[in-house]
């Protein structure tokens, strides 16, 4: 199964690809973290990325497109994928189908997950991360049992630069200019199924497996 996970910065993504692909056995893909990756190996794509992560702008599309190109190449990637904040713009979707087509493989699902502006921007400032597995908390919805520790390995919880108010308003700007349009692309494809992203994270786990099957 190919699915992509589409929705605004703080909807949830990570969170449910997290449990996904435990049920589904499918690798995540998300080219966040791959940047995020790449800056913690210093190497030159990921100081590259920081320059736009941390303004809330978008990495330039020739750049996550080769990413995300050879990425879908690797071999975990034969039995299905899961895309997680990729494609995020309509020259990067098109890129995808045109290497899909190349690959005779195709989308099966686009999950958007909805969630209003003013819960997204509560979720984002709110969000620690893991250092060291990447698991995602939140100081209010999702403590973990030990303050500033993750409940999974133990590693310590950090803040994304990213997750300040003044750049997540501007990651929801850039999200409704630049991605939302996809809405409409895999709408017309047939292949778009929205989730209310309202509610607890188990219930929309359920929301998205229903749909799955
Ligand atoms: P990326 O890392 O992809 O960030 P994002 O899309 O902005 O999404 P987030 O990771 O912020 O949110 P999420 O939906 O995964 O929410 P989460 O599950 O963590 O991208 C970062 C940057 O990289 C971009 O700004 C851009 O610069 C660059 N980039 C990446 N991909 C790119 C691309 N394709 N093209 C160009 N540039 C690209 O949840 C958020 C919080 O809410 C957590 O604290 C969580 O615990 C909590 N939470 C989750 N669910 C619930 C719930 N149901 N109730 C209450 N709290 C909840
Ligand atoms: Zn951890």
């Amino acid at each position: 199964m190919n699915i992509i996970l589409l929705g605004p910065p703080g909807a949830g993504k990570g969170t449910q690809a997290k449990r996904l692909v435990e049920k589904y056995g499918i690798p995540q893909i998300s080219t966040g973290d791959m940047f995020r990756e790449h800056l913690k190996n210093q190497t030159e794509l990921g100081k590259k990325a920081k320059e736009y992560m941390d303004k809330g702008q978008l990495v330039p599309d020739e750049i996550v497109i080769g990413m995300v190109e050879e990425r879908l190449s690797q071999p975990d990637c034969e039995k299905g994928f899961m895309l997680d904040g990729f494609p995020r713009t309509v020259p990067q979707a098109e890129a995808l189908d045109k290497l899909l087509e190349k690959m005779g493989k195709k989308i099966d699902h686009v999950i958007l997950i909805d969630v209003p502006e003013e819960e997204l921007v509560k979720r984002l400032t709110g969000r620690r991360t893991c250092k060291q597995c990447g698991m995602m908390y939140h100081v209010i919805f999702k403590p973990p049992k030990v303050d500033g520790k993750c409940d999974v390995c133990g590693g310590e919880l950090y803040q994304r630069d990213d997750d300040t108010e003044e750049t997540v308003r501007n990651r929801l700007k850039v999200y409704n200019d630049q991605t939302k349009p996809l809405v409409d692309y895999y709408e017309n494809k047939g292949l778009l199924r929205r989730i209310d992203g309202m509610g607890s994270i188990d219930e929309i786990f359920e929301r998205i497996c229903q749909v799955l099957g």
